[in-house]
This record gives C-alpha cells, structure tokens and sequence, in this order.
C-alpha cells in the first residue's frame, strides 16, 4: 500500500493543503498518509465518506481500547471527546445539562461587551495597525470561556503558550508537558473551588454535581471536562475569527456585500467560512475496532483514522465550485462542527462569538485591510487547527 508522506510537502502544506486535499479526493475518499509529526493514519478526504466516518461506531474515540497506541495516563483526557458510549453518553449529559442553549444565549450582551472593550483599546492604537489574533480574536473566547468555567485571574500568556502547545505542538517532546501542566494547574483551581471559594460558574456547578447527584463526575473526570472545554472552547473560535476576518479582506466583493447587508448576511457568511475555512482541519483521532472498508481500500483494525474536514468542505461532490467563497451559498451540512454523537457542544458559542466579532470589527473599522502579504503569514503546524499565529491589519 502506497503511503502518502504530507511532511515532504513542506510548509507549503501548512500553508494551503487544500491542492493536496484535492488530488487526494480525486484519487479517492481515503488514502494511508503519513502524518507531518510522523505517524501512519488513514486521511478520510470524502464529504459523505467523511460523515460516516465521524458517526461510524465501528471507529472508536477511546485511545485506552487500542493497545497499540501510547500516550501515558493523562487525567486531561478522560474527557468525552476521548471516550465511546455508554461512557461518553454519561459525560455529555453531565455538562450538557448545564450547557443549554439558554444559559449560551444569556452570554450574548456579556460576549457584545467584551468585544466593544476590545475594539476600544484596538482601534485606538497608535499608528492605526495591529495583530488581529492578540487585540481580539484570542482574548475575546478565552475571557468567554473562562468567565463561563469560572477560571480567575488566569494568566494570559501561560494559557496561550499552554494551550497552543496542547493542540499544535511545534516539537512534540513526548511527554505532553503542556498538557500534564494545564492538568496541574486544573486540580488546584478545583481544589481551591471545591473548598473554600465555589461560585456561580460552571466550573462549580460540575463540582456540585459530583458531590450531591447520585451520578458523579470522577476528579479525573472532572480536570478532563474542565481542560476540554477550555481548550475546544477557545482554540477553534481564536481561529474561526481570524480565519474569518482574512478570508473576508481577500474576498473584497463579499466584504462589500456583507458590509451592505450585514443584518441579512452575517449569519450565512459565518457557515461559508466554517466551510470554507474552518478552524478544524482534521476531527480528532479515531481507531478501527474492526476490519472495515471504505470506498474501495480497506483499514485494518487497530489502525487510527483522521476525517479531513477542510477536505469534506471542499468536496465538490457536496458543494458544488467548492473553492469559490460566496457568504450567499447557504452551505447546509458542512461538517466543520462535526457530526455524530461527538458533534460540537459549543457550536451555538462558537457562531455567536463569530457573528458579534466580525459584525462589530466591520462596522467600526469601515476602511479594515491586511497588513502583511500572503508569504508573511505564520501558519499553525499540524494537521489539527488551520489558522495563523498573527493576522496584522490596519484601518
Ligand atoms: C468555531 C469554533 C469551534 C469549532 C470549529 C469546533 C469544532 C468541533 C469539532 C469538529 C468537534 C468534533 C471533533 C471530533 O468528532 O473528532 C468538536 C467537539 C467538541 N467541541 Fe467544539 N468547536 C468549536 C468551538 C467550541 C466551543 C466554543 C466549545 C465549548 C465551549 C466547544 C466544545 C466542544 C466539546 C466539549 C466537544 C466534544 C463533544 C463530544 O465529544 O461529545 N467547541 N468541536
């Protein structure tokens, strides 16, 4: 079987992966590749392949059935992205409960707030230019995020590093320090809730949970929940804004159009970059249980699998002039959230604080426009999150 080595393609890859995602998908729906860190996986590049990957209960999301692949105990990942029903049923039920649309939607005027804060201090910089990933699209979720978890006075930067590290490691040592710290760093902030100082937050409300329901989130549990969400809840929004924000500045004719009808538009534009170039390049891994086919190569069990999602995106199979961006597409089941039992949680969040940025960024900086070329971008590393470390802009 021929593997496919992405790491020979270089940056260019990091890039722009999309010429790549299309040989592949004309090619066919899965191909065996070698990852760019360096391990062997089957890339599922097919929308409707894709689909069925992500909602196949053949494939499994729980690393500790598959006895070929070391990690080491984390008590970070005893979370439900990382676990298969009936034990993911449970811990998506738990949080769930306390992540309705309700609460998500009394965010908004809160989310709105931040954001003026944000743009108040951005746009009255000096010199009319800066970094769109530090003056807003990185603090705006993560302050979300954290007012929601009820994480105090976290420090910015460590986060960031921490964060970043965890799902884009620039060299992996190994031993997942970033994550092992942030881990740390949860069972104080616990501790420290559990008994002196429990709040009004979600954070606290788990804990609650723990101790008075009858069903109990474990402590592993607990640290598990409370890293997912903080790093799923933050990550993929930085990205979804700032991937937003440069798609829209390369497209001017969709710009002017969005800025003509923002109310009537805002909503549809955000789906289009989702699809178009959403933060999620691949869902996480998964492990066939089994032996099983899909489109004409056959996995062998045990094997991991990725489901491209910036591939099904641009499958022209579903989307029809796949690499054209047009706010006005309607792109109906794109499946940059994912699909299944394992989709988005925060997918109400994560399109809300993508409206309100974008929307309010537009309307107060009337003249937004890139500040550095196409060949001076920073690109994540990795096949996870598609995104750039820094989106200078100037108004
Ligand atoms: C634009 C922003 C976001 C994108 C594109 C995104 C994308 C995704 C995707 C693709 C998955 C499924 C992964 C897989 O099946 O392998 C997922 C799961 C998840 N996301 Fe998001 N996400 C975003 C924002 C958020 C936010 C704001 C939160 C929470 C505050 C969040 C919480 C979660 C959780 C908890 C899961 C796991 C669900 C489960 O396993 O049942 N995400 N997300």
């Amino acid at each position: 079987m021929k593997v496919i080595d992405l790491g020979a393609y270089g940056e260019e890859f990091n890039a722009d992966p999309h010429p790549v995602y299309t040989k592949l998908r004309a090619e066919g729906p899965a191909h065996l590749v070698r990852t760019p860190e360096g391990g062997e996986v089957w890339l599922i590049v097919g929308h409707e392949e894709g689909r069925a990957a992500l909602a196949d209960p053949r494939l499994s999301k729980d690393w500790r059935s598959n006895g070929d692949w070391e990690y080491g105990a984390l008590p970070a990942s005893a979370n439900m992205l990382e676990t298969d029903p009936p034990q993911h049923t449970r811990l998506r039920k738990l949080v769930a409960r306390e992540f309705t649309p309700r609460r998500i939607e009394a965010l908004r005027p809160r989310v709105q707030e931040i954001t003026d804060r944000l743009l108040d201090t951005m746009l009255a910089a000096p010199g009319r230019t800066a970094d769109l990933v530090d003056s807003l699209a990185f603090p705006l979720p993560m302050t979300v995020i954290c007012e929601l978890l009820g994480v105090p006075d976290l420090d910015q930067d460590a986060f960031r590093v921490l964060s970043n590290a965890a799902v884009a490691p620039a060299v992996d040592d190994g031993k997942n320090t970033a994550v092992r710290e942030m881990g740390e760093y949860l069972i104080g902030l616990i501790e420290d809730k559990r008994s002196t100082r429990p709040g009004d937050d979600l954070l606290s409300a788990l804990i609650r949970t723990r101790d008075e329901d009858g069903d109990q989130l474990s402590p592993d549990e607990l640290i598990g929940m409370a890293f997912l969400l903080l790093v799923a809840g933050h990550e993929t929004t930085v990205n979804l804004i700032s991937n937003g924000i440069r798609v829209l500045l390369d497209h001017p004719d969709q710009l002017a159009a969005l800025r003509a009808d923002v109310d009537g538009l805002i909503d549809g534009a955000v789906e289009e970059i989702l699809r178009y170039e959403g933060p999620v390049e691949t869902a996480t891994y998964r492990f066939a249980r089994e032996e099983l086919r899909i489109g004409d190569v056959c996995i062998a069990a045990g094997m991991p699998v990725l489901v491209s999602l910036a591939s099904a995106g641009r499958d022209p199979q579903r989307h029809p002039d796949p690499d054209r961006f047009d706010i006005r597409r309607a792109p109906q089941g794109h499946l940059a959230f994912g699909h299944g039992i394992h989709f988005c949680l925060g997918a109400p969040l994560a399109r809300m604080e993508g409206r309100i940025a974008i929307r309010t960024l537009l309307e107060r900086a009337p003249d937004l426009q890139r500040a550095s070329g196409e060949s001076e971008l920073d690109w994540l590393p990795g096949l996870l999150i598609r995104g750039v470390r820094h989106l200078p802009v100037r108004w």
